[in-house]
């Protein structure tokens, strides 16, 4: 079976993911599949709703060796910090957004235990946005309506000109 990442429009990221129950060989062959998609793409975070699976699950590497978790949830965070991020699901699109700056959040592992993980910067970053995806909540509906009109006619000008591969960054005023 090959996965293929879903891309904005696709009604699987606008959904929640559901809650793993068990953690088998079947999950550990999931996630091998996940890095290679998110490897390939190339990418740093990856959820598994991204390649249509409804699973409270994500995979990510920002170059210190993977990682995994599975039914992660945020349980404390503060500060605040604005920060570009970038979605393969929203591909070629980089948008400043403002959210906390740190993250201490809780999940599962492959071997069923409990991992506590405090992050910042680009980890607590990308944490917060894998999370995200769990519940079925893209980059766009953090935005205001005036930052999403200007976010979406950017990513169509992405859409419409999908050979010149120029990315669009926005940082809204
Ligand atoms: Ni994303």
């Amino acid at each position: 079976m090959s996965f293929s990442i879903r891309t904005y429009g696709d009604p699987v990221l606008k959904s929640k993911a559901a809650e793993i129950t068990e953690i088998d060989d079947k999950l550990v062959t999931l996630c091998d599949r996940m890095f290679d998609v998110m490897f390939k793409a190339p990418g740093i975070g990856l959820a598994a709703p991204q390649i249509g699976i409804q699973k409270r699950l994500f995979v990510y590497d920002i170059g210190d060796g993977e990682g995994v978790l599975i039914n992660p949830e945020i349980v404390e965070s503060d500060g605040e910090f604005m920060y570009e991020e970038g979605c393969l699901s929203i591909p070629g699109l980089y948008v400043e957004m403002l959210r906390p700056a740190r993250v201490h959040v809780r999940g599962l592992n492959l071997d069923g235990e409990t991992v506590d993980v405090e992050a910042d910067d680009l980890l607590g970053r990308l944490f917060q946005h894998e999370l995200d995806h769990l519940n079925g909540v893209l980059m766009f509906d953090r935005m205001s309506p005036d930052q999403r009109k200007e976010a979406m006619a950017a990513y169509r000008r992405i859409l419409e000109a999908p050979n010149s591969q120029e990315p669009q960054h926005i940082a809204f005023k």
